[in-house]
């Protein structure tokens, strides 16, 4: 058990009370919450450095670009990027799928073509290529997990064929934790000619990720689930891909030259940028990736293992409950369901004692139709939780099914 007691207190909104008591935060696969350094970077932007970036030639202008793509650089450090032209800023991990559906997908998928999209792909790994089926006459072919909440090679080995244009594959469910071999897919995919995109919505901010030696083509996530804010998130793709790819959408900063007889694009990764970006958004996400970078991974996978396993074998022991989801490889989110109440009644009581946790088909319904549940409880772990938080949540649990009962 590693003493996180000076992390946690770099979170202000950890410190509040919430119905009187200290709060337990517990849903940190939804969101995050966000320390100093973070809120302070946006602060100091909006208080010194506020201007429009790439446009201006005066010093305030320039230097709130050289902020702003200071962080591209960082990004592409924090990934190992080749290039900090395959790093694309966007809204979140959904909008980053959706610029790869909508752009490469309309451009190089034709009838027949088949995406092969994993049964634990949040909806925003799914409906965007459904969205696609209807205009281009493509299929989507499911790849099954087993009970345990796995998906298995030999099952996409039998998937894959000479149809097969993209894997779309979640690096860690945000409902089960299973955390999937990626490396051993892309390989296995590339082996097949299809391309692999990796939703790393939920694995950023908790292990290291190198775009690099995974040959990964497309990789998304969401600055506000590794401690960042809201509204900003990256596309990382291969530069040979993104250079092919037509923009996603039109509007200042994406051109080079425009007429009414023709425009010409701008040059990556500005080409996939179009309008005044969210420039705060990426300020704070660079103070993010500092903060996951000064505590370091390592420190990060000590606390969140510990609470892993200190939580499954708390819980386990509690009457009724159910843990969906039991991976041999997960890492720190736990769904849980009782035979006795339904979750939201649970979650709903359990927050009279001050516990923020999810119960919900967490955007994952296949996964709740897999299991033939309406919903789960879920417990996720940040760097700032500790054992204490998981015995208040099993006291609560507790006493919330006396109640029921
Ligand atoms: C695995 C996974 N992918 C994608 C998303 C979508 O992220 P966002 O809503 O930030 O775009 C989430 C959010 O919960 C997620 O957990």
């Amino acid at each position: 058990m590693i003493d996180n007691h000076a992390i946690r207190a770099e979170f202000p909104l950890l410190a509040q009370t919430e119905k009187g008591l200290p709060l337990v935060y517990l849903d940190n696969a939804s969101t995050s919450q966000k320390p100093q350094q973070v809120i302070d970077a946006i602060e100091h932007y909006y208080r010194a450095e506020n201007a429009n970036v790439h446009r201006g030639v005066y010093g305030l202008s320039e230097r709130a670009t050289e902020a702003f793509e200071g962080v591209r650089g960082q990004v592409q450090g924090l990934l190992n990027a080749a290039s900090s032209k395959e790093i694309i800023f966007v809204r979140g991990a959904t909008e980053g799928i959706n610029l790869v559906a909508s752009s490469w997908g309309r451009s190089s998928l034709q009838l027949g073509d088949q995406i092969i999209v994993s049964e634990m792909e949040h909806h925003s790994n799914l409906v965007p290529w459904q969205l696609l089926v209807a205009d281009l006459g493509i299929e989507i072919v499911k790849w099954p997990i087993d009970e345990l909440g796995q998906l298995h090679l030999s099952d996409l080995a039998g998937l894959l064929n000479e149809k097969t244009r993209l894997v779309a594959v979640t690096h860690m469910s945000n409902a089960l934790g299973t955390i999937n071999p990626i490396a051993d897919i892309i390989a296995l995919a590339h082996q097949h000619g299809a391309k692999v995109l990796v939703d790393a919505a939920q694995s950023v901010s908790h292990m290291p990720i190198d775009v690099q030696a995974l040959d990964v083509d497309f990789l998304v996530f969401s600055g506000h689930k590794m401690y960042g804010p809201t509204g900003i998130g990256c596309l990382y793709a291969k530069q040979a891909l993104l250079e092919q790819m037509p923009p996603y959408m039109g509007g200042g900063d994406m051109i080079y030259q425009v007429s009414f007889a023709g425009t010409s694009f701008n040059e990556l990764p500005y080409k996939f940028e179009a309008g005044t970006p969210n420039i705060a958004g990426v300020i704070g996400l660079g103070a993010a990736i500092r903060f996951i970078e000064r505590v370091g991974f390592d420190t990060i996978a000590a606390i969140e293992e510990d609470l892993l396993a200190y939580a499954t074998a708390k819980l386990s022991k509690i009457n009724g409950l159910r843990i969906i989801g039991e991976a041999a490889h997960k890492g720190g989110v736990i769904s849980f369901v009782f035979d006795q109440a339904h979750p939201h009644d649970i979650a709903t009581l359990i927050d009279q004692d001050a516990i923020a946790l999810r119960a919900s088909h967490h955007c994952a319904m296949p996964i709740m139709q897999k299991y033939g549940l309406p919903a789960t409880l879920r417990a996720s772990f940040g760097v700032y939780n500790n054992r204490a938080d998981v015995d208040r949540l099993c006291v609560a649990l507790e006493e919330a099914l006396a109640m029921l009962a």
